[in-house]
């Protein structure tokens, strides 16, 4: 089963259960939102969980290209991607929890054929404001799913005020021979779906107080789902990756994490473009410019020739392609193109300054600031090209 077939097997799960799929899955999110990209599949449907009725009713499935750059340092391991994408589902004080989870473990077990023996659930324990979820527990021991309760892990929020709730996630065994342990004691077993019971709202003093309306919020990694249905350990040996395994290596020989790293944020890159952001020094802009920069730090280490140039038109055209967006191609690899000239530029000054007198010993802070403010030369990179 491939991403496409994730998407629409699911998609079309919940279109027959009364679901509408909501339009639009932009990485910008809407004006007026102090968050730079979309982060979760929910985060656009916030006013809508505080009870705004949503224009195509109370139940809705999509797709939702996220990018997270709180993970930045772990992109290069088996699991962490910068942009990926959430399918989800909502209950807009419609249909509970129970109902989500019995749906969650139908869709699972028999439309993507998941061994039930391999599923471990997690429910709230309870703490001193919400109790126990006891309609979730339920719900799993009638299914003979094992449950491990937990505290912190089984409740979300969106930040430190805002909409919240207990929640319940499915983990998916993924170790050599029968299950062992449990979700929180063992990383084999990898978390694939997240129920939240959506039902509060955390003031700034930390009390919770009901939503207007009690909903339903799950998100499930498609990447991570597809790998996993796909018998890999690794979302980079997912099919949306298939192409960028042939083309990338044959141009640049590169151990795996690093081409793990360079192939995520070239492909981040280019959704970024793709969504109209372009490189800058501060917002939006800047964690492009820093994705740049940070791939092509780890693609000039063996060899400062390689450039983006080089990039095949089919991978321009198969991740455009894969997350519906309508930006030229040449107008994306114009921008990486000239984002990689800058960059070449400010290294070279940076060499130039930095061979002077002065900036031979340990630097101070005031060194840092001036470098910055008189070179424009950001710390990381004086960090980095002292290191060379
Ligand atoms: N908001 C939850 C999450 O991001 C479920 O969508 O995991």
């Amino acid at each position: 089963m491939n991403t496409e077939d994730v998407i629409r097997t699911f998609v079309e799960y919940f279109e027959e259960r009364g679901h509408r799929r909501t339009t639009g899955s932009t990485l910008l999110p809407p004006p007026g939102d102090p968050v730079l990209f979309t982060t979760s599949g929910m985060h656009p449907l916030t006013p809508y969980l505080e009870g705004r009725p949503h224009p195509l009713g109370n139940r809705l499935v999509n797709v939702q290209r996220c990018l997270r750059t709180t993970d930045l340092e772990e992109v290069g391991d088996l699991t962490h991607l910068t942009v990926f994408e959430m399918l989800g589902t909502w209950s807009l004080g419609d249909y509970e929890g129970p109902r989500s989870l019995s749906w969650g473990y139908e869709l699972l077990t028999e439309g993507f054929g998941i061994d039930p023996g391999l599923l471990h659930a997690t429910v709230f324990g309870g703490d001193d404001q919400v109790g126990l979820d006891t309609a979730s527990l339920e719900v799993w021991q009638e299914r003979g799913v094992p449950v491990e309760l937990t505290v912190e892990d089984n409740w979300w929020d969106n930040g430190p005020t805002g909409p919240c709730g207990p929640d319940s996630e499915f983990f998916l065994w993924t170790g050599e021979g029968p299950p062992r342990s449990t979700p929180t004691r063992d990383d084999r077993w990898v978390e694939v779906w997240n129920h939240v019971m959506m039902r509060h709202r955390k003031l700034p003093d930390g009390s919770l107080v009901p939503l207007p309306q009690r909903n339903v919020d799950t998100g499930l990694g498609l990447e991570r789902l597809a790998s996993l249905l796909q018998g890999r350990t690794s979302v980079f040996e997912c099919d949306v990756f298939t192409p960028w395994r042939r083309l990338v290596p044959p141009l640049w020989p590169l151990d795996e994490a690093t081409l793990r790293l360079v192939c995520d944020h070239l492909r981040s890159a280019m959704v970024v473009i793709g969504d109209g952001v372009r490189p800058a020094n501060t917002g939006r802009g800047y964690v492009l410019r820093r994705l740049v920069r940070r791939l092509l730090t780890a693609l000039w280490r063996d060899d400062p020739s390689r450039t983006v140039g080089d990039l095949p038109d089919e991978l321009f055209l198969h991740t455009r392609d894969h997350f519906r967006q309508e930006t030229g191609l040449d107008e994306v690899r114009r921008v990486l193109c000239e984002e990689e000239r800058r960059f070449l530029g400010l290294l070279e000054r940076g060499r130039q300054v930095l061979a002077r007198p002065r900036f031979r010993g340990p630097l101070d802070e005031e060194d840092f600031h001036y470098l910055h403010d008189t070179h424009g030369l950001p710390r990381e990179l004086v960090v980095n090209l002292r290191q060379q």
